[in-house]
């Protein structure tokens, strides 16, 4: 183990589905397909390694403007993921709940998915967040409103609205930020996920399709972040020259 806090909340970007099936010469769908099966695994492997939340980019606001096929086809498969695989995660003792304006996803997803979130409701060892309709400039907007809203009904002025008051307005405000935000496929962006919580996050870059990362992968992952100092914008405490400064500064020298 290195300097880092414990491992508690591993985030993914799921990249790299049609570029795997492209390679193949297979149809888009049938990445998303195979994608799904990496959820199944990654999600099984997260409960494994003793991992407590994880949060999956599933399907971002951006990613209506697919083609419509596309589009209908990843819903489908969302919705029969939500709909047959709550016996999978009660066994592996798995809470989902979800991030996003789900109330804008087509009503068969929602259904499906209000009801494995209330068959999963009472789970305690890992959390699976899975962002839906997910955008994260979008939950910081409806975050604010919600507390400008509280603010208003409280009599309070601008100066109410804090960080503090924000986060807690945020759609999983319970869960801890992410630790690690993995991204497969060998792209380094954040694409508006997270935005708001990954700001002091290790970010992972690798290299396969999220439908070939494997548990191998995801130990890699896991290694790397145990390997990383995280400072918080606080400095480096072990470093010698922080050290200095700060003994400096207790003996009210001026530098
Ligand atoms: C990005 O790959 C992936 C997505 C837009 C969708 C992610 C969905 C899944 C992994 C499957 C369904 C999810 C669940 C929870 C069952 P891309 O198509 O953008 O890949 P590319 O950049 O190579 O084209």
């Amino acid at each position: 183990m290195g300097a880092s806090p414990p491992l508690r909340h591993v985030a993914f970007i799921m990249d790299g589905n049609g570029r795997w099936a492209k390679a193949r010469g297979k149809l888009r769908t049938s990445g998303h397909r195979a994608g799904a099966e990496t959820v199944r695994r990654v999600v099984r492997h997260a409960g494994n390694l003793g991992i407590p939340y994880l949060t999956l980019y599933a399907f971002s606001t951006e990613n209506w403007s697919r083609p419509r096929v596309e589009v209908e086809a990843l819903m489908r498969l969302i919705e029969r993921f939500l709909r047959t695989e709550t016996p999978e995660l009660n066994a592996n003792g798995v809470r989902l709940v979800a991030i996003g304006d789900v109330d804008r996803l087509p009503g068969k997803v929602r259904r499906s998915l209000d009801g494995a979130i209330a068959a999963t409701r009472g789970n305690e060892r890992l959390t699976l967040a899975l962002a839906l309709n997910y955008g994260g400039r979008d939950e910081i907007v409806r975050a604010a409103r919600k507390a400008a809203e509280q603010l208003v009904l409280d009599g309070q002025g601008v100066d109410g609205l804090t960080a503090e008051s924000i986060a807690r307005c945020l759609d999983a405000p319970d869960m801890p930020n992410p630790d690690l935000v993995v991204r497969t496929a060998g792209e380094m962006r954040l694409s508006n996920f997270l935005i708001w919580q990954a700001a002091y996050a290790e970010l992972y870059w690798s290299a396969k399709t999220w439908p070939e990362f494997g548990e191998a992968d995801f130990d890699a992952a896991v290694a790397e972040y145990d390997r990383r100092v995280r400072k918080f914008g606080g400095g480096n405490p072990s470093d010698s020259d922080t050290a200095r400064l700060r003994e400096y500064a207790g003996r009210g020298l001026k530098l």
